[in-house]
């Protein structure tokens, strides 16, 4: 029997007879004539309360095992509260317990634990009130996002995960095999003695994606406008607040557009799904703006109110150098910004998103389209408060003898990228488009400030538990 949820309940808000409510036990305080039960069961922040009152039922034998984290399932009627605190109450006639938990080994207590702590409990932590609104928001974000494309009439697409290619060129790839590594000695070998992967599963080395872009370009490149929503794997060993090893990638391809039409589409889509965040989760918002972040409301409402600062590389160089003394990286033109240039930027200078675009050529990716000087890139950068880089992107390469070009300069071998440069022999067009961190969106909505706090199960380096 499927019953209603606590959500439901709440949301109707009006006395019924005959309700039956399951969950997990909050919290249980006893007055001298009854008990009170806080009953939560993920579905809203709010718990439901359910009274234990002799006159109702005999629950004397089942108090003991009445305690936070037991799973019961009670029936009776809702009522109007009488007391302050709640609306409606349930007014319990029977309880069964399905589960019982013990008190002095459950990880979960009222106390509050630190967020180390409850991250060697993650099969557990999604039942504290933070980690339940964090997987709420995760959830609507996602379905925003998904939203937000179908209604510009992008289509949602699979790149596969297992790739033959390194999208991003930096090596940070993880190796997918079929071999069993702890039979090296009989796995086979090339004439050379390295590992002769034409014979694996696949008939090929290949790797987990780091990105689904080169895929997404092939049917753009067809379909127009496209989407991805996938996993996506890094293997930098960045132990920081915002790497993972495993993490999702939201990216955007769009036929005839340029980078300026790429800048514009992150900026309505970050604005967008960040508002209906706020529309959307409005409790477990608060929830965050109280107890995690004070600045989150603020924050939300620069992202999704200011004018994005459209700012080229060399002018940031410009900007940055007079102020060296400040970081512990200097600002040189030629080099990536760190972080800590990044975030002067967004926090101290502009007090707003940043968009940096026009990167020199030597810290950007192959595909990205070479500008008329010669020295820099169509490539851009989505910069926001506490985070910095939240969206890479860029024009792509679409002239196919600047794209050779630059690969050989880069030394690749150009032979497993034969399809990618054959978009550029066959009906090549301007296009472009962006990755957005999905994690990182969720750091910036929910204020949390680490990574490994707003994915269930994180990966990072070191550890793969769970
Ligand atoms: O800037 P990145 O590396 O760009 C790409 O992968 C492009 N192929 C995207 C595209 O143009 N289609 O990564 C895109 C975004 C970053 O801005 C960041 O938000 C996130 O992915 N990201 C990570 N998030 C968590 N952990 C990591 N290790 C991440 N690396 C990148
Ligand atoms: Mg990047």
């Amino acid at each position: 029997m499927v019953v209603p949820t606590i959500r439901e309940i709440l949301k109707k808000g009006s006395p019924d007879k005959g309700v039956v409510v399951r969950g997990w036990i909050k919290t249980r305080r006893d007055s001298k004539a009854c008990s009170f039960v806080e009953i939560n069961d993920g579905s809203c922040r709010a718990s439901l309360q359910a009274v234990l009152s002799p006159e109702n039922g005999d629950f004397a034998g089942a108090l003991p095992e009445l305690v936070t984290g037991a799973a019961v399932e009670i029936a009776g009627d809702l009522v109007l509260s009488p007391a302050a605190g709640q609306k409606i109450e349930l007014s319990a006639k029977t309880i069964k317990l399905h589960g019982s938990c013990c008190p002095e080994k459950y990880p979960i207590q009222k106390k509050k634990a630190s967020d180390e702590f409850l991250r060697t409990v993650a099969h557990l932590r999604p039942r504290t009130n933070k980690y339940a609104a964090m997987l709420r928001i995760r959830s609507e974000l996602a379905y925003l996002i998904h939203t937000y494309f179908h209604e510009k009439g992008f289509c949602y697409v699979h790149t596969p995960v297992l790739t033959g290619s390194d999208c991003e060129g930096a090596g940070e790839v993880f190796t997918a095999t079929s071999f069993d590594l702890s039979q090296l000695s009989v796995l086979p070998r090339t004439p050379e003695g390295e590992l002769d992967f034409s014979k694996d599963l696949l008939g090929k080395k290949t790797f987990l994606t780091v990105s689904g872009q080169l895929e997404g370009e092939a049917l753009a490149l067809a379909l127009g406008r496209i989407y991805t929503f996938g996993p996506t794997f890094r293997a930098e060993n960045s132990n920081t607040y915002r790497h993972c090893a495993e993490f999702w990638q939201i990216e955007p391809e769009m036929a005839f557009y340029e980078l300026d039409d790429d800048m514009e589409l992150a900026e309505d889509f970050l604005k967008c799904i960040a508002k209906g965040v706020m529309e959307k989760c409005p409790e477990d918002l608060e929830l965050f703006a109280k107890f995690v972040e004070p600045a989150l409301m603020d924050n939300l409402r620069n992202v999704t109110e200011s004018k994005y600062e459209r700012l080229a590389y060399t002018d940031a160089v410009k900007l940055l150098e007079p102020v060296n003394d400040r970081f512990e990286l200097k600002v040189k033109w030629g080099a990536d910004l760190a972080s800590e240039h990044e975030r002067f930027l967004v926090e101290q200078y502009f007090k707003k998103p940043v968009i940096l675009y026009n990167k020199p050529r030597e810290v950007a990716s192959f595909y990205m389209r070479l500008n008329d000087d010669g020295r820099t890139v169509r490539g851009m950068d989505v910069l926001v408060p506490r985070i910095g880089e939240l969206i890479g992107g860029s024009e792509r390469e679409s002239r196919l003898d600047v794209l050779e070009k630059r690969m050989a300069e880069l030394g690749m071998d150009a032979a497993p990228y034969w399809w990618f440069l054959d978009l550029r022999r066959f009906g090549t067009v301007p296009h472009s488009g962006f990755g957005l961190g999905f994690e990182r969106m969720m750091m910036l909505v929910t204020g949390i400030a680490n990574i490994r706090d707003v994915t269930a199960f994180p990966r990072v380096p070191g550890y793969a538990e769970f």
